[in-house]
């Protein structure tokens, strides 16, 4: 996901071209917002963290952008990509390192896993929307 931080930025373009130039194919693509419900599932795993309350409230305050990508290895390399949860700590050139602001409001989200990035990419696409 484009987190809504980076698409009120006015990032969506920049951070799509970073992503297709390290090798990822778009296999699903679209802009959508979240519901507090959504969010709540989305992010269950995280339910009784102390920022479960404000992760969700970021996360559904604006648009976000879905995407399915595919690449080989690609739940490490995205990661890598990405950079580090705290931008502070992001390697220079990646995409938290340019665009995002803080811990919270971190502009992009990458699966941990190819059994998570299955049940995300179900969560937010339908088989007809997949290509
Ligand atoms: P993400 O990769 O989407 O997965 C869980 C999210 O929780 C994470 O990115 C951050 O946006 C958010 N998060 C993690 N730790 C904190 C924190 N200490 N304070 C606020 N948000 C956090």
């Amino acid at each position: 996901m484009i987190k809504p931080d980076a698409v009120e930025n006015g990032h969506i373009g920049a951070i799509l071209e970073k992503i297709t130039a390290a090798g990822f194919r778009i296999v699903a693509l679209k802009k959508t917002q979240l519901t507090q419900r959504d969010a709540e599932a989305f992010y269950s795993v995280h339910s009784e963290r102390p920022f479960f309350g404000e992760l969700v409230a970021f996360m559904t305050r604006g648009p976000i952008v879905a995407a399915i990508l595919e690449k080989e290895n690609a739940v490490n390399d995205f990661r890598t990509l990405i950079g580090a949860t705290n931008p502070a700590e992001a390697a220079e050139g990646t995409i938290r390192k340019l665009y995002a602001t803080s811990m919270g409001e971190n502009a992009v989200h990458g699966s941990d896993s190819d059994e998570n990035a299955a049940i995300e990419s179900a969560f937010h696409f339908s088989e007809r929307e997949i290509f």
